[in-house]
């Protein structure tokens, strides 16, 4: 079985590779933009491609002809987004209809990963928590260009299943970008005072779940539409205290703010947590709790080679 990951440099990609470039029966395929950012090369061939370019994708998907692709790749910076807008579209948008091109074409099993930024997060909503079904309605570009793959990925004839996912934090290698866990933990150690929102409500993620998930995905040969993020359902501000409790680090120094005082380039849906029985039943999903994924991301950085 050959299996495309996209996006192979970011967080998810990362992951993805490890969980499964030891499968003996799955050749995999990492592409990315520009250079391999991971230093183990062994049991997967990397592919430098920007997805965002359509005869790059032609090419490499006609050589690879995979079975599975699994379209991790995504502009994901909310408030960049928002500024390179011809950009966000390509690469959230573009792509995405490259790859249910190619998916049709050799008839592969397109796992596309979106997220709870689709939804307006109305806090005055009778239900807090999202199902697969609820009305989308994006509140930012990111959210819109995210909407958009989405309805290109339902609209395709190829097998698909969408992923939308939440609050992703973990580590990996040469990262781009910055988490919840990883930014409270670093600036609080330095003895530094954190501002974070009260007012925005969502279901972190370990990103090991949600690459289990994706897997999970592919190897039950699902389809249609999954809500994968954890359990809990909490403030950021409670994320950051519960990260402060968990080191010892005086809690005095989380300072809870509302949105606006952030004044972000974009504007962020208050609460967008996930209703998850749909994944935990069809696919056997079982996240970690987040105290569960703060324990494991500890240890993780402790091991990690500096
Ligand atoms: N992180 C979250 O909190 C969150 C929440 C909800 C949904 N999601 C979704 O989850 C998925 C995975 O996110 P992540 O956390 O792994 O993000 P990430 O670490 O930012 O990884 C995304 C990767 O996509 C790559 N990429 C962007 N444009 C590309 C292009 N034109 N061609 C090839 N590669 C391109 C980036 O490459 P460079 O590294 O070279 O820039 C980056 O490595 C995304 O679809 C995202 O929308 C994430």
């Amino acid at each position: 079985m050959k299996i495309v990951i996209t996006g192979s440099n970011g967080l998810l990609g990362q992951k993805l590779l490890y969980l499964l470039k030891n499968r003996k029966e799955v050749e995999i395929f990492a592409l990315a933009r520009g250079e391999n950012r991971l230093p183990a090369d062994k049991g997967y061939t990397y592919e430098a491609v920007d997805i965002g370019e359509e005869k790059e994708v032609e090419q490499v998907m006609a050589k690879i002809q995979p079975d599975v692709i699994i379209n991790t790749a995504a502009m994901t910076n909310v408030d960049i987004c928002e500024s390179k807008r011809e950009e966000c579209w390509k690469a959230n948008v573009d792509a995405v209809k490259y790859l249910t091109k190619a998916a049709e074409k050799y008839n592969s099993h397109l796992i596309h990963v979106s997220t709870d930024f689709i939804f307006d997060g109305n806090p005055n909503a009778k239900r807090e928590r999202y199902l697969e079904d609820d009305f989308p309605n994006p509140v930012n570009y990111y959210g819109d260009s995210k909407l958009a793959a989405e309805s290109i990925v339902k609209k395709s004839n190829c097998k698909w299943a969408i992923a939308r996912t939440s609050l992703v934090y973990g580590i990996g290698v040469n990262m781009s970008r910055t988490n919840i866990v990883l930014w409270a933990k670093g600036e609080l150690e330095k003895g530094k005072q954190i501002n974070v929102v009260d007012d925005q409500f969502r279901s972190p993620t370990l990103v090991e779940d949600l690459a289990q998930a994706c897997v999970l995905i592919a190897d039950k040969q699902a389809d249609g539409v999954f809500h994968i993020s954890g359990r809990n359902y909490m403030s950021i501000y409670d994320m950051a205290l519960q990260i402060a409790e968990f080191y010892n680090f005086d809690p005095s120094l989380v300072k809870s703010v509302n949105t606006g005082a952030l004044k972000q380039a974009a504007v962020r849906p208050p609460k967008t947590g996930f209703i998850i029985d749909k994944a935990c039943s069809v696919l056997g999903y079982h996240p970690h709790s987040f105290e569960e994924g703060i324990m494991i991301l500890d240890h993780q950085m402790k091991i990690m080679p500096k």
